[in-house]
């Protein structure tokens, strides 16, 4: 198999720096890349959020205008190239509402293809995640256009969110150190924005979006964020590839994140991690011999995750079912205050935790029965998969991923190992809970569904042959 050169440039990147899926698909991807036998090489920027103590990392050259560190990722060979550049980088979060938001990226992208040189890395692809390093195609077709080491490199692009375009005043393009602003789109020019993951589109060689619903969906003006004209435009070179989990950290058979590790023969052992996990989020049985379904929820608490549609679903479903919900997330404050609501309103049975902590998303992961994502979009989501795994029955809307990896159970056949709502309102939510307490309720049925879904195979092998393909594909045109 012929191996590929790739540069693979990400904005966050577990376990080094992480506020979504993202990053858990920076790492898994790049590692199954390069179990395939290609040369990949991973950037991202060296955030002042990583704890520098606890990485092994080697200077490799000092510019003026950054610093390049080299590491390798977890579990593999694969290099990772920090970009250093405290001006940009030391904010304490990834991302910020900062005037100069674009010009930290900019910078990012002009950092990578300049260790390329310096590195005299050759790559054959340019694998590019996001807004944040949407540039890239542009930049090699301007400033770096000279440099025979790029012939021949092409770019794809990995759509993970339409959601978030980058988009910024005009003026940033001189400011990004770009010769023609005629790359930009001329209209968003004359309206005085930027619109990064627009120019991405535009200018690089092959798109990829994180499922195949999700590929469809963006095409259309109710979920195309005015982009959906020039996906359609562009459709013969988009592919939906879903996602993967890493099953080597998303596992309950040796997840050290939880209590009790188990499996499907060991699925007792589940029980164990509940009641653990009850007592440390301080949430009471209401009665020593019932066991209550417990509803678990990780997430970043923006509009994209449907919250919105739970002031008017959870308080009723709560008071009507003897069950408990433990929810981590943070986000949008209107959010954070319903959940805090909620915590008051349902005392021991409503736990809300807010905050980033990944011990805890393992491990409501293995103590919840049921997982709830009632996304009003959802690229591809990766909790409902883990959730599989840990046989945590996923309760999804038909959206994105969500519809491509759930299949709603059916008590008739035995078949199916979710539950999947259709409707973005309060009572698709509510339908889809009441489903879920029906199917609690029936233990032959749960049992058969939760087996199911732990033998569910989302394992990243298939998805990066796919990308593969594209990488070869595009080399040979
Ligand atoms: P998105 O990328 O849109 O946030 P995904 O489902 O693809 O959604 O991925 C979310 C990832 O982020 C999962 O790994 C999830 O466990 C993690 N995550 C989200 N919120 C938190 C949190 N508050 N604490 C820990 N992990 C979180
Ligand atoms: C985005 C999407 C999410 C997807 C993740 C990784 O953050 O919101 O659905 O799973 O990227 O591709």
């Amino acid at each position: 198999m012929q191996s590929v050169r790739v540069a693979f440039v990400v904005s966050e990147l577990t376990p080094y720096a992480k506020t979504g899926g993202l990053a858990d698909v920076g790492e898994a991807l790049s590692r199954a890349l390069a179990e395939l036998g290609h040369d990949v090489r991973v950037f991202v920027p060296l955030y002042d959020t990583i704890d520098r103590d606890g990485l092994s990392i080697e200077k490799r050259f000092e510019t003026e205008a950054f610093d390049l560190w080299e590491g390798t990722l977890p579990r593999s060979k694969v290099p990772v190239y920090f970009v250093d550049c405290p001006r940009f980088f030391s904010r304490g979060s990834l991302y910020t509402n900062d005037p100069d938001e674009p010009l930290r990226f900019a910078l990012f992208c002009h950092a990578v293809v300049q260790s390329c040189q310096r590195l005299v890395f050759a790559p054959q692809i340019f694998h590019l995640n996001d807004w944040q390093t949407s540039l890239v195609p542009v930049l090699l077709e301007t400033t770096y256009a000279w440099d025979r080491l790029f012939e021949g490199a092409k770019t794809v692009l990995t759509i993970h969110n339409l959601g978030y375009q980058g988009v910024f005043g005009a003026e940033a393009i001189e400011r990004m150190d770009i010769p023609d602003s005629s790359h930009f789109d001329e209209h968003d020019r004359g309206a005085g924005v930027v619109n990064l993951l627009k120019t991405g589109i535009s200018h690089a060689d092959h798109l990829t979006t994180v499922s195949p619903t999700y590929a469809r969906e963006i095409q259309t003006e109710e979920q195309g964020f005015g982009l959906d004209g020039l996906l359609r435009h562009r459709s013969g070179r988009l592919t939906g590839i879903l996602n993967g989990v890493d099953y080597g950290e998303w596992d309950p058979e040796n997840d050290e994140h939880i209590p009790y590790r188990y499996s499907a023969e060991t699925i007792r052992l589940k029980k164990q991690n509940k009641v653990k996990l009850l007592q440390e989020l301080g949430l009471a049985s209401s009665s020593p011999d019932a066991d209550p379904p417990l509803i678990g929820m990780v997430s970043r608490l923006s509009a994209q995750k449907g919250i919105e549609l739970l002031p008017r679903a959870l308080p009723d479903f709560l008071a009507r079912h003897d069950s408990s919900l433990a929810v981590l997330g943070t986000g949008e404050r209107a959010y954070e205050e319903f959940f805090s609501m909620l915590e008051k309103r349902f005392p021991g049975r409503v736990r809300f935790y807010r905050g980033f902590n990944n011990r805890l998303a393992h491990w409501i992961e293995a103590g919840a029965d049921m997982f709830l994502m009632p996304s009003r979009y959802e690229p591809c989501g990766l909790n409902q998969m883990y959730s599989l795994r840990y046989g945590t029955v996923p309760v999804v809307r038909k959206t994105g991923g969500l519809a491509d990896s759930v299949q709603q159970f059916d008590p008739a056949t035995g078949e199916g190992h979710g539950i999947v709502f259709e409707h973005y309102t309060a009572s698709g939510v509510q339908w889809g809970l009441e489903r879920a307490i029906e199917l609690y309720g029936d233990t032959a049925s749960w049992d058969r569904m939760v087996q199911n879904a732990m033998a569910c195979d989302f394992s990243w092998a298939g998805p990066a042959a796919r990308y593969s393909d594209i990488y070869r594909e595009l080399l040979i045109h």
